[in-house]
């Protein structure tokens, strides 16, 4: 039986986010957003860390960028700092800003790597948070606005566009959990955050459309997974269900069907009079897309915790007590996630059996190892290299099963500001030296350099 392959002009990347290693945030008059105050919240951050330098690649970028080039990377996905390009969240716009992503472009194109640009990975410029953020309904218009600032900018070198990263973390960690910015702790607040997120979506589409050409590429990047009930009750697979709801269909209905979830809704109510659901949002949220970005790290295993408290079982974390997340046998990360490559096949095949998606990248993948440079300065991250060889191997097998699958793209390319995690976990294919920021790409990166490249034989060569 012939070996199973991924399809011809398959892109092999690595993914980033401006405020995770920009760092210059205080160059081309860059405004401030929701990570620059709540990095500023003592505790709200492991160690207090920020992004102020994070990586340096304001500054450092062509140097990166020749690192993939090296690597032999043929696709790189990067978002784009709102705050760099209109300071404010709306109106003037710094064309210093748009320089820099058109010197980074220009750059990747000339090294032949095709530029994935994501317009919104959470840094929310302050000034619309101070005026009510994502549960205010403006902030959708505004974000439209700048994506079509954006699209005039680039719109003649960058066809793959992906309107919001993972807009259930913007909403639910933002907003209900508050472990990410802008550290709010108000469900009702992070429900309507998720629909003017969706809705903030479907307006930026049309406005891409109206300035892009007719064949450009427009998607959004999404971060479901399955959800596995892990225990015998009622209770525990209804627990799953609501994880699966908010996790998962939440997103994928309105999007790719043109409704909620009724019993998502229904779950809603209690803290929501769904009264920011406006006639003719599901419409705008559910226009057509070109591509759809997944992000998959890991399966959720929940079952019905005891806690007595009225915390909103959607809100998985840092886990409401009646949401248990427990942990299976399977080895985890440094961030304690459970290594299950088969979850990502799960993923993607239900995509495609529930849904009529567009063509599928894997926009993130990849792992947090507790990894340092040994006595001849190597990083020999073994078990990243198996993390992503079984990842890579489940594509395979997804794409077997019928799975249009374009591209795959490993979080991260640096080591970098892992959020709420400050710099204490590292996902990159590349070191970045704490001090000097120096960079030294990892044997994980030498490996996926031999898969980018089209060997193909360097999969079967590392064992799980
Ligand atoms: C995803 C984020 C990305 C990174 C990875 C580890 O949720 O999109 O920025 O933090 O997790």
């Amino acid at each position: 039986m012939a070996e199973p392959q991924f399809p011809p002009g398959f892109f092999w990347g690595a993914a980033t986010s401006a405020y995770q290693i920009e760092g210059g945030v205080d160059l081309d008059g860059r405004g401030r957003s929701i990570w620059d105050t709540f990095c500023e919240r003592p505790g709200a951050v492991k160690n207090n860390d920020d992004g102020r330098i994070a990586c340096d690649h304001r500054r450092r970028m062509r140097e990166d960028v020749a690192l993939m080039s090296e690597l032999g990377l043929t696709a790189y996905r990067f978002s784009v700092a709102w705050p760099r390009v209109q300071p404010t969240g709306s109106g003037a716009v710094r064309e210093s800003g748009l320089d820099f992503y058109r010197a980074l472009v220009d750059e990747l194109l000339a090294r032949d790597i095709e530029p994935f640009l994501t317009l919104y990975h959470w840094d929310l410029p302050q000034p619309l948070e101070d005026a009510g953020g994502w549960p205010r309904r403006d902030t959708a218009a505004r974000f439209a606005d700048y994506a079509a600032v954006v699209a005039a900018a680039l719109g003649d070198r960058v066809q793959h566009w992906s309107t919001v990263n993972e807009p259930w973390c913007a909403s639910m960690l933002g907003y209900c959990s508050g472990v990410h910015a802008p550290g709010v702790v108000d469900p009702g607040a992070a429900i309507a955050a998720a629909h003017h997120l969706l809705l903030g979506h479907g307006l930026s589409v049309a406005a891409l459309r109206a300035a892009l050409a007719d064949d450009a590429k427009i998607g959004i990047t999404l971060n479901p997974y399955p959800v596995v009930a892990a225990g015998p009750t009622a209770a525990d697979r209804d627990i799953a269900r609501r994880v699966d709801g908010v996790a998962n269909r939440l997103w994928y209905d309105p999007l790719l069907r043109g409704e909620y979830p009724d019993d998502v809704l229904e779950d809603f109510r209690s803290v929501s009079d769904l009264a920011h659901i406006r006639d003719g949002d599901l419409a705008e949220i559910s226009r057509p897309l070109d591509e759809i970005g997944i992000n998959y790290y890991r399966r959720h295993h929940v079952r019905f915790g005891q806690g007595a408290s009225s915390a909103p079982p959607w809100s998985t974390w840092p886990g409401s007590p009646d949401v248990e997340l427990v942990r299976t046998e399977t080895p985890v990360t440094a961030m304690g996630w459970a290594v299950e490559p088969d979850g990502l096949v799960e993923t993607l095949v239900a995509l495609v059996n529930d849904y009529d998606p567009p063509p599928v990248y894997i926009h993130e993948n990849g792992s947090a190892y507790d990894d340092h440079p040994g006595p001849q300065g190597r990083v020999v991250d073994v078990d990243r290299r198996a993390f992503l060889a079984g990842h890579v191997r489940a594509c395979l097998r997804a794409v077997e099963a019928g799975v249009d699958l374009r591209g795959y793209f490993v979080w991260s390319l640096l080591d970098n500001f892992e959020w709420a995690e400050g710099y204490s976990r590292r996902f990159g294919l590349v070191r970045v030296e704490p001090d000097t920021l120096r960079r030294t790409p990892k044997a994980s990166a030498r490996w996926y350099s031999a898969l980018a490249g089209g060997d193909a034989t360097v999969l079967a060569k590392v064992q799980p």
